[in-house]
């Protein structure tokens, strides 16, 4: 059933019809106008490892300087450099992961 789910949206991606469901799908924010296959290449449609965003993110070291002032900094941690989907979401609701085991006052944007 899930399978022949995601078999329908690939399809409908594919050919540009059944627009609700793959507009349904669209990534968040800045993201959306990628084609899927950016971060589904194949057609696997799970999250994408940290390589894939790191393709425009660049580095650990980049996005930890974006949020240098953040206390403590969610990108530089002993937790070393997970997969940025541990934490952020394209498509559901974002997850701090830090949180599992701390109770920083930190939120992720839409969590
Ligand atoms: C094809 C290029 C590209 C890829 C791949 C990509 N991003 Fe982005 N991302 C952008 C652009 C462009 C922006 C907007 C400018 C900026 O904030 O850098 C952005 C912004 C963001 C933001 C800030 C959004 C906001 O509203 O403040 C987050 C978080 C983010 N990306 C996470 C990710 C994650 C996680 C992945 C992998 C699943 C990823 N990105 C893959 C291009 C990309
Ligand atoms: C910037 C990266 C990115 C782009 C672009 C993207 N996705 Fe995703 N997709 C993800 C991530 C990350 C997940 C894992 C679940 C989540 O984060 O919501 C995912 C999960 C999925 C899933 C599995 C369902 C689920 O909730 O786990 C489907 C189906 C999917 N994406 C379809 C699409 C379609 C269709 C498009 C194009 C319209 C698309 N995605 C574009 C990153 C992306
Ligand atoms: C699996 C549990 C776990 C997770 C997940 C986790 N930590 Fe920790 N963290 C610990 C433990 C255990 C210590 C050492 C004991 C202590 O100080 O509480 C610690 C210590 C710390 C410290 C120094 C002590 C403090 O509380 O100021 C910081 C900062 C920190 N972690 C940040 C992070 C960040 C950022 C993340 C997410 C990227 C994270 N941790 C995820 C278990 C975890
Ligand atoms: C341990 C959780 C966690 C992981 C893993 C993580 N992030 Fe973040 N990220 C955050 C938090 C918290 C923020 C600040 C709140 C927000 O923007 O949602 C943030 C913010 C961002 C921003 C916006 C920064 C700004 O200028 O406001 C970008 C871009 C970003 N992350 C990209 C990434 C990328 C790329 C990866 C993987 C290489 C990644 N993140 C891994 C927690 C995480």
């Amino acid at each position: 059933m899930m399978k022949q789910l995601f078999c329908a949206i690939a399809l409908a991606a594919t050919l540009g019809v059944g627009a609700a469901n793959a507009a349904e799908m669209k990534a968040m924010g800045p993201h959306a106008s990628l084609p899927c296959d950016t971060c589904h290449a194949g057609g696997k449609f799970v999250a994408p490892a940290k390589e894939t965003c790191l393709q425009c993110h660049q580095s650990y070291e980049a996005v930890a300087k974006r949020t240098e002032k953040m206390t403590p900094n969610p990108h530089s941690s002993h937790r070393g450099e997970p997969n940025c989907t541990n934490c952020h979401s394209m498509h559901a609701k974002p997850r701090f992961e830090c949180n599992d085991c701390h109770t920083f006052d930190i939120k992720m944007k839409g969590e």
